[in-house]
């Protein structure tokens, strides 16, 4: 744990007048954190906080974001850096181990990658089980969390190798999968990775090739989709990332646990909100009824919400919709897709909300599934492919933290309590005497 600092913050019952003393812990950068692990045995009071709006679950060294200024580090690295000068791989590489990797290492971290692409054969007879217009996410759910019926050789969560194993396998395993998913929606058989090729090239020629003609690699597309991959890798304790570490803390194998964040992270609050988005663009069609959006947006009795707006941390721009927006032009550019009217509309809804006194007060602006939605469905993809892409980046920041909390002592089994307003105790009474 970090170093207690010196200062504590003291609680006082106003009622009685008692006091407590809680240390108060520093970070590298960043609030502090009051210690309140003793808080229920002195006090004999839970803290409240639904959604950990003001939560610490952990103690972590991977990511850091200041919400406020629009600052998202892996590693001590800004996000913006990372997306233009690394690649994906280095990227999981340095959210794994805590730094970039050397010459050496990273052609090491790539082979084991690469050699781990493969999926065992039975488990393409998965897909069968499933219904060709089933929801990738749902396939994805399913399918990652039957590999721990298959690698039976690294779910030990104490044997630091077959932890180390079983990361190079959920990286390396997760385009495959995401291909397959696709191939099998459209019927298509499904395409065997190629080692000659970097992991974003072998995802899109996976997805995209048929067997019937050679498929030829788009380099500046491969380079958007490694950057998008980028973009996604991990953002500290978000939802997902949060169940994953809860998921662990039980002592799930990886495999259950990264099921268990690829089902968090589908909700439309959260990695679903890239298909909510396209969705909400198609629906708006035109620039003129973006006014009408924006009013039912900002409708408390009304449930619609702006999709890619806003966000739990980030009350400024997010830096990865930054990148993102960068990345559209790109690859519309490079697609030849002059005055793609998604694009268009997404930009002038950008423009109105932020210029909208209620966006500006709440501080809401585009987060990281704004733009994702148009570049990907340019690239062929169909939305219901979008958090797919999400939930394989993500894979990196998810097993990251999974290995992390190994190795934080203090890490035990998660188990919040609550604030209980049910009935109290009552005898049971038996159906010949109940009103
Ligand atoms: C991701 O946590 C992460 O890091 C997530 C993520 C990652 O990389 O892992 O960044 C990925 O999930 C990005 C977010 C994707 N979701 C969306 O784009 C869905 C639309 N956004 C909202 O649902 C919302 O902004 C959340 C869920 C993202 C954040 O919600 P919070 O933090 O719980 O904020 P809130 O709901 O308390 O909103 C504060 C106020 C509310 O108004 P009041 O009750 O104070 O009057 O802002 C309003 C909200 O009604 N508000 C919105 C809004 N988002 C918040 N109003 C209209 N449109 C929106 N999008």
């Amino acid at each position: 744990m970090a170093d207690a600092s010196k200062r504590s913050m003291t609680l006082t019952d106003d009622a009685t007048g008692k006091s407590w003393k809680l240390p108060v812990f520093d970070g590298t950068v960043g609030p502090s954190v009051i210690d309140i692990r003793k808080l229920y045995s002195d006090t004999g009071y839970f803290t409240h906080d639904p959604g950990f709006t003001s939560t610490s679950s952990c103690e972590s060294k991977i990511t850091f974001i200041d919400g406020d200024k629009g600052i998202l580090l892996h590693r001590g690295y800004p996000i913006d850096e990372l997306a233009n000068k690394s690649d994906f791989l280095e990227v999981a590489y340095l959210l794994q181990y805590g730094e970039l990797p050397n010459a050496t290492q990273k052609e090491d971290w790539v082979k084991h990658i690469t050699y781990h692409t493969m999926v065992h054969e039975q488990l393409s007879s998965f897909f069968s089980g499933f219904r060709r217009d089933a929801h990738p996410m749902a396939i994805m759910c399913g399918v990652v969390g039957a590999l721990s019926a298959f690698y039976h050789d690294s779910t030990d969560i104490h044997d630091e190798e077959q932890r180390e194993i079983a990361c190079h396998r959920l990286i390396a395993k997760m385009p495959t999968l995401a291909a397959m998913a696709y191939k099998y929606s459209l019927g298509q058989p499904f395409v065997y990775p190629q080692n000659s090729l970097s992991f974003a090239e072998n995802f899109l020629y996976m997805t995209f090739s048929v067997p019937a003609e050679p498929y030829k690699i788009n380099p500046v597309l491969a380079k958007a989709m490694d950057k998008i991959f980028i973009l996604h890798a991990d953002h500290e304790q978000n939802a997902s990332t949060s169940t994953v570490r809860l998921a662990s803390s039980s002592g799930a194998n990886p495999f259950a646990c990264i099921a268990a964040g690829i089902t968090s992270l589908w909700g439309p609050a959260h990695g679903g909100a890239n298909e909510a988005v396209l969705k909400m663009l198609m629906e708006i069609g035109s620039k003129d009824k973006i006014p009408e959006i924006v009013k039912r947006a900002k409708d408390k009795s009304d449930t619609f919400r702006l999709m890619g707006f806003g966000h739990r941390v980030y009350k400024n721009y997010d830096p990865r919709a930054k990148v993102m927006q960068e990345t559209c032009r790109e690859v519309l550019a490079e697609l030849g897709i002059k005055n793609d009217p998604l694009l268009e509309t997404a930009m002038e809804l950008e423009r109105i909300a932020l210029q909208d006194d209620y966006f500006v007060q709440k501080k809401l602006y585009p987060n990281v599934d704004f733009y994702s939605g148009i570049i990907l469905r340019a690239m062929g993809f169909p939305m219901s492919m979008f958090t797919v892409l999400f939930a394989l980046a993500r894979t990196a920041g998810w097993v990251a933290h999974w290995q992390e909390q190994f190795r934080d002592g203090e890490q035990k089994i998660g188990r919040p309590r609550q604030l209980y307003t049910g009935s109290v105790q009552r005898p049971f009474l038996p159906v010949g005497q109940r009103k």
